[in-house]
């Protein structure tokens, strides 16, 4: 438990720095080293979609928060996945989904910002605990510091499970390497805290998801869903 605020130190630190470098944000370096000049990509698709099976069988959820469109991506092949054995299964924003009674399992998944659960993910799992807790649910979430190798930033990264985790007892967890492409953050100040972020870490701005271990433990959770 002490890994928390060490982690919430590092990262006040961050964007301290972060907000010294937005000060700067009239100046062309600081604009420059933001990619201030890349154009603003248009809004990442977030899937709304059911695959396969016979749609009178009990439904697998698999339910996502995504802000850039990296975790949705990582939803959709965890259900596409899930789905080859001729299970329904729904892959949906976690906004969308309201009453947890048709599914027979459920799948739920986050992207971590500031070394937590996005705010509607974690409202998620305290509205619908009880019900998590009856049937069996797993958990996934996806970040960049476990694209950086680091066995200290893999071991931190357990720690953001542990919330979601005491409240649904899940019969499986799993982090994923996001992705950060930082044309898809339109504000600046956001950009330059990202980029530093990204620096600490060592990593360069990218695509790091990697799609053999995300079907790989999709096909893990079949006997256990
Ligand atoms: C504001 C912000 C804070 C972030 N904080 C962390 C963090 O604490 N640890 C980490 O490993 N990755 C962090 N990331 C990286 C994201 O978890 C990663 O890019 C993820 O793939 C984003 O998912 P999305 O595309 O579904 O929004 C952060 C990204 C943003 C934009």
């Amino acid at each position: 438990m002490t890994r928390r605020p060490i982690y919430r130190r590092q990262f006040l630190r961050l964007a301290g720095a972060a907000l010294g470098a937005s000060a700067l944000a009239d100046c062309g370096l600081a604009a420059a080293a933001a990619g201030v000049f890349d154009e603003t990509p248009p809004a990442a698709p977030m899937p709304d979609i059911t695959f396969g099976g016979n749609q009178m069988d009990p439904k697998i959820l698999v339910a996502y928060a995504s802000q850039a469109g990296s975790t949705a991506g990582v939803a959709e092949a965890i259900g596409q996945a899930l789905a080859r054995n001729g299970i329904p299964v729904d892959v949906r924003p976690i906004n969308a989904v309201g009453d947890l009674s048709p599914y027979r399992a459920v799948v739920l998944g986050s992207a971590i910002h500031t070394g937590e659960w996005l705010p509607e993910a974690q409202a998620f799992v305290q509205r619908h605990q009880e019900a998590l807790r009856r049937i069996p649910t797993a958990l996934f979430q996806v970040c960049m510091m476990m694209a950086a190798g680091s066995e200290q930033y893999q071991h931190m990264t357990d720690g953001w499970f542990e919330p979601a985790a005491a409240a649904v007892h899940p019969v499986a967890k799993k982090s994923f390497a996001g992705a950060l492409v930082l044309n898809r953050y339109p504000k600046l100040s956001d950009r330059l805290g990202l980029r530093i972020f990204l620096a600490t870490i060592k990593l360069k701005p990218g695509d790091y998801r990697d799609w053999d271990a995300i079907r790989g433990w999709a096909k893990s959770l079949q006997p256990l869903l």
